[in-house]
Formats: C-alpha cells, structure tokens, sequence
C-alpha cells in the first residue's frame, strides 16, 4: 500500500475522550497535508453514533486513546488533490466510516470495501502512512476521495449526516434482501434509535409494513404518528410477542445492548432472516430451537461500500428522507452521549460543528 502524503502539518480543532470515562474535551491535533488523491473538508456536521459512544468508552475494548469520534462526517471541500475524479472546491460532501482499504482485493474490486481484511476507519484506524485516524467531531477533514460522497442538494446537510453511518448501514442489508423500492414485505425494526428510526422510514417509503419492536413504551406514539410504523410490539411483553408470532419476513436488529434473540427469532416466518447490525459488547445467545423448526437464518453486515453509500444518498434525495435530529453546540457533546446511553434521543445527535469559535 502507498501512501502519498506522509506531512501531518495541518492543525485541527477537535474533541476527543481520553480514557474509558468517554468524557470528551477540546483537543488539537495534526491531519496530513491534502495529498493528490486528498480531498481538504470544512467539516459542518457530524452525528453522533452509538458506536462513538462504544468507542469513547471503550466498550469494545479496542480504543486507541486520544480517540476523536464522528463517522457522520458532512461538509465542504476546500482544497482538492491534483489526482482527485469527481469533486471540485465547494462541493457539499460526506465522509463516513470508512477511511482506507486495499484496494485490490476481491471486496474492494467489487464496491465492497468494507468487508476489505485491511479496512481502516475513519477514526480509531491506522491510515497508510501509519497515523492513527481522528474522526469528525472536528473541524477539518482531509480524506482520500476514495471514500468521499457528494450529498445531492435536495438533503439539508444537518439531516444528512446521520446517513453516512445509520442510513448505509440499514440500506445495505434491506437493498441485499430485495427490499429496496420493492414493497409488499412485512419487516421488523428493532430498537428505535439513531439507526432504527431511519430503517422504519426506508421501510415506508418503500411500501413495506413495518413493525417495530422496542423495549420503550413511550416511543409508540411516534414510532406510528411521526414516522408511519404501522405496528408496534413492546418487547418485555410477552402477549404482544406472542400475538405478532411467525408475522415477519426480515427483521432487522439495531440494539447496543445485550438482548435475547429467542423472542426475535419467533417473531419471524418459516425462512425469515434476522438482520443484526447492533454491537453489543457482550455475545448474544443464539438458540437452536427457533432456527430449526423455523428454517430461520441470522446474518449480520457492517455498514456498505462507498457506491452503495452514493447510490443511498440518492435514494434519500428521491424519496426525501433524511434523519430526524437534535442539533447540539460541542459543548453539549457530553450531555448528549448520557442521553444516547439511556435510549434518549429522537433520534439523532448532531454536532454542529461550524457553530463554535474555537477555530
Ligand atoms: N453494523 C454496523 O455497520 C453498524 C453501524 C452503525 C452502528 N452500529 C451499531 O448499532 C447499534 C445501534 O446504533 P445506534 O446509533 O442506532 O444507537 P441508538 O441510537 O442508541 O439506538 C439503539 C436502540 O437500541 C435500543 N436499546 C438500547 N439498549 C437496549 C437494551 N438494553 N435492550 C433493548 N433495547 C435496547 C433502544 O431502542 P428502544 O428504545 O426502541 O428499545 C435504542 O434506541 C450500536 O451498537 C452501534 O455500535 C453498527
Ligand atoms: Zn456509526
Ligand atoms: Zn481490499
């Protein structure tokens, strides 16, 4: 792998947490120089995914500290490299997970790098040249255009962030189902949060029925009235569970947290699939029953490839989808993470990043 910038000069305000308290600080910190396959981004948003929140305290037990979070990384490009297709200074752009890959092998010849064996994130990674990766809850970007996206107009930009991360990471899984604009399914969304609540608007706006499956009772209301779920089954009730049995065709699960599958899996026809996107930290427990004489499957995928995220992005553009949001100043960063952990947020955070002095 080649690496053509190997200058970090560049200066950049940013936060970042510092052990496994997760509590973030102002911090300041050097990117590389835009190299000619670099692109220079003025971050202006960036949402706050749970898996900041993992990684900011080390719940996965693989944080690199100083870690800066932020895969949901909006912006405007100010510089270009001179080897750079496709994006021009000013152009509205984003940056999700993903900030290199092999390029070379099957996954990545294929428009799937993020199953590359040598995929580095965008933060918490180790780029080409051997720095650690810091992530968008700062100010500037330089990212190799490789894995930059353009955000059609359509789409605010504050709305949009969420969808570098969440949106890709539901879309992918319905998309590989046959479930993109091909309605008529009935699908199950678990967990109503950041990615939840986009999968149950992808859902609707391609004609599935949706039911979504939450352990919150006072997300029903607008799980139905705002985002158009037309079932809701609370999932510490055992007669709602049982009512809704073999009712599923797909169910995709986004929970952070130690849950069982049983009642999930029951929830599901005869060769249903449970999707599980969540990470939680610990390993869930997988039972043989409700496989067996269900012919039922569990798969799981992390996030898309970069075309799939522009082709995403598109889609939101036609059908006028992005995330619902709470727009924070940096200085609410903290609050904000206290509230994700306890389920509490409809349904994005995002930073806005261009809003503070500190540049
Ligand atoms: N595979 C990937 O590529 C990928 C990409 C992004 C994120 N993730 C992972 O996906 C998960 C969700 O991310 P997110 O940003 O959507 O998080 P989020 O906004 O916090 O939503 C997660 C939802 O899970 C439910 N939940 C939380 N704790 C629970 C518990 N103990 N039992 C049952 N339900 C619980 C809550 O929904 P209710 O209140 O409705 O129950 C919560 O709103 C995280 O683990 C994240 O790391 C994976
Ligand atoms: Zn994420
Ligand atoms: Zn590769």
């Amino acid at each position: 792998m080649s690496q053509s910038t190997a200058n970090h000069t560049v200066t950049v305000s940013g936060w970042a947490a510092h052990d496994s308290s997760g509590k973030l600080t102002p911090y300041t910190f050097k990117r590389r120089e835009n190299g000619v396959k670099d692109v220079t981004i003025k971050i202006l948003y960036c949402g706050i995914c749970h898996t900041d929140l993992h990684y900011a305290k080390n719940e996965w037990g693989i944080t690199m500290y100083p870690v800066v979070p932020g895969h949901e990384i909006v912006g405007v490009i100010t510089k270009v490299g001179s080897d750079v297709k496709g994006f021009k200074e000013g152009d509205r752009v984003g940056v999700g997970c993903l900030a290199a890959s092999c390029l070379e092998c099957q996954h990545c010849k294929t428009h799937q790098e993020n199953y590359c064996e040598s995929l580095q994130f965008v933060y918490n990674g180790i780029f080409w040249d051997g720095s650690i990766t810091y992530g968008g809850y700062s100010q500037i970007l330089v990212a190799d255009y490789r894995y930059v996206v353009h955000i059609p107009e359509r789409l605010a930009m504050d709305a949009a962030a969420p969808l570098l991360c969440a949106g890709i990471t539901v879309f992918s899984p319905l998309k590989e189902h046959d479930l993109v604009e091909s309605g008529g399914k009935k699908i199950g969304v678990v967990g109503l949060g950041g990615l939840g609540h986009i999968a149950v608007k992808f859902g609707k706006a391609f004609g599935h029925h949706v039911t979504v499956i939450s352990s919150s009772p006072s997300k029903e209301a607008e799980a139905k009235e705002r985002l158009g779920a037309d079932d809701f089954i609370l999932s510490s009730d055992p007669q709602q569970l049982q009512a809704a049995k073999r009712s599923l065709d797909f169910i995709l699960d986004t929970v952070s947290a130690e849950h069982p599958l049983f009642p999930l899996l029951e929830l599901l026809k005869v060769k249903g699939t449970l999707f599980l996107v969540g990470a939680p930290d610990k390993p869930l427990q997988l039972p043989a029953f409700p496989l067996i004489f269900g012919k039922r499957s569990v798969k799981g995928g992390i996030i898309g490839g970069i075309k799939e995220t522009q082709e995403m992005l598109n889609v939101c553009a036609k059908y006028n989808i992005t995330s619902d949001i709470e727009l924070i100043t940096p200085n609410q960063i903290n609050h904000a993470m206290d509230r994700l952990a306890n389920s509490d947020v409809r349904y994005r955070f995002v930073i806005d990043i261009a809003s503070t002095s500190n540049n």
